[in-house]
């Protein structure tokens, strides 16, 4: 397990261009936490990093967005869902052929998403802070995140 502790939603976005750079196609990251922490800020800076060009927003009104990009980048949001039905995974199913994808409220879809490479928990500290904890992730992401830790914690 790994933590991190962000004061602003760039340095959040900072930790999620991090974690891009050790993406590998194919991958599924499951980005929890309550609303408001951060999840759609993370995962924005991620794609920015990733080459998505134009705006990364919450597609909680949608099942999902698949963007361009090397590789292409999907983002699903599954909090609408109370549990999902095979119907429902076969329509989302075609996000994660060809990309890396994001999860936010990926519990939901326990039962049917590809096991992650790592889980992203964001937690509310203050108006300003997250704390970000990063596990069951391969090593590459651990390895990926020590140099924001360091540099996080020179900010403050
Ligand atoms: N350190 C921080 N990291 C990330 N976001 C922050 C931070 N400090 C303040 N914020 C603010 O918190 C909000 C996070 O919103 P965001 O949409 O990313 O949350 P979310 O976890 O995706 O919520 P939801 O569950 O509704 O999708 C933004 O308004 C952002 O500006
Ligand atoms: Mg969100």
């Amino acid at each position: 397990m790994f933590r991190v502790t962000t004061h602003s939603p760039e340095e959040t976005e900072r930790v999620g261009a991090v974690l891009a750079q050790a993406l590998e196609l194919g991958d599924v990251v499951a980005v929890r936490g309550e609303l408001g922490t951060g999840k759609t800020v993370l995962i924005r800076g991620a794609c920015e990093a990733l080459g998505v060009r134009g705006r990364v927003t919450s597609p909680t009104f949608t099942i999902g967005h698949r963007y361009a990009a090397d590789p292409d980048v999907a983002h699903l949001d599954l909090y609408r869902f109370e549990s999902l039905s095979p119907a429902e995974w076969a329509d989302i199913e075609p996000l994660f052929d060809g990309t890396v994808a994001f999860v936010e409220w990926p519990d939901v879809g326990e039962a049917f998403l590809p096991t992650p490479c790592a889980v992203v928990t964001l937690r509310h500290v203050d108006r300003e802070t997250r704390e970000i904890e990063l596990a069951r992730a391969d090593a590459r992401f651990y390895r990926a995140l020590t140099t924001v830790a360091d540099e996080a914690s020179s900010d403050t």
